[in-house]
């Protein structure tokens, strides 16, 4: 099915997910594939990010979440981390004027302090570049993890605890969701993982809760807006029930 036809059927379907995450990953694995270095499967993968928020205009989801940099991942070799942190700076130089035009707006997400200066830099160029954003907000998750995510929320509602301008019977899910990165944020519908890997990562612990998982097999470089449409179309198959009943 074509691009066009695909988002006829999710139109027709009715129900679009407001807010879709994706894991991507496999960019390792598709220059394996073609006995290229690591670094060029995360540059092939840029054209997945590119396809992906096209997409995601398209199909007019409001908030889109790329999970591009996991905590763990600063375990890597040196070589390939520097080489990721350069392709995000060369994304902010390529992206940041199309996504304006566009009417993005671009949240980075994640331990921003352990990034190096200029790259800490140049992401914020981005976001205040974007800010105010109408169409779409893209949340770039960065040197994120979900554990760490949850220990930092937890850390804060402590801290206004214990200086008095939080009372403990406060702490509840709605303060403590205001203590996240994803504050204010709707809860993903939809989580996308590529390469056919059955596992979270330490993504979006707390917010993926009864989110819908669809696991692609083709690898991220490799990912087009019609592999984000055939996701769509799969969750709306889905019956979501919360724990509940349905009716009918
Ligand atoms: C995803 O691709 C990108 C990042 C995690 C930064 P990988 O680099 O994990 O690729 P594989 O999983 O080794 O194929
Ligand atoms: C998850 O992928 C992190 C990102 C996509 C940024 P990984 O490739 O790091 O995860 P594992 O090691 O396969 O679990
Ligand atoms: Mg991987």
């Amino acid at each position: 099915m074509t691009s066009p036809e695909l988002l006829e059927r999710i139109r027709l379907h009715g129900q679009i997910p407001r807010h879709v995450a994706i894991i991507m990953d496999g960019n390792g694995r598709w220059a394996k594939q073609r006995s290229l270095p690591r670094a060029a499967g995360h540059k092939k993968g840029m054209t997945a990010v590119r396809e992906s928020v096209e997409g995601a205009l398209d199909a007019g989801i409001e908030i889109l979440t790329l999970f591009a940099f996991s905590t763990e991942n600063w375990q890597r070799p040196r070589s390939e981390v520097l080489a990721l942190m350069g392709l995000l700076r060369r994304y902010v130089a390529k992206e940041t004027r199309k996504l304006k035009e566009q009417d993005c707006e671009v949240h980075v997400l994640g331990d921003l302090d352990a990034l190096d200066q200029s790259t800490r830099e140049s992401v914020e160029y981005m976001t205040s570049e974007t800010a105010g954003g109408m169409a779409m907000r893209l949340n770039l998750m960065i040197s994120y993890s979900g554990r760490a995510e949850i220990l930092r929320a937890c850390r804060k509602m402590m801290e206004q605890v214990a200086s008095g301008e939080l009372a403990l019977e406060e702490f509840d899910e709605e303060t403590f969701e205001g203590a996240l990165f994803t504050e204010g944020l709707p809860d993903p519908d939809l989580l996308i993982r590529t390469s056919d890997e059955f596992r979270l990562s330490n993504f979006m612990l707390w917010q993926v809760a009864y989110t819908e998982l669809h696991i692609a097999s083709v690898l991220w470089p490799d990912f087009s807006r019609e592999d984000l449409f055939r996701a769509v179309l799969d969750y709306q198959e889905r019956d979501r029930r919360f724990g509940r009943v349905t009716v009918g």
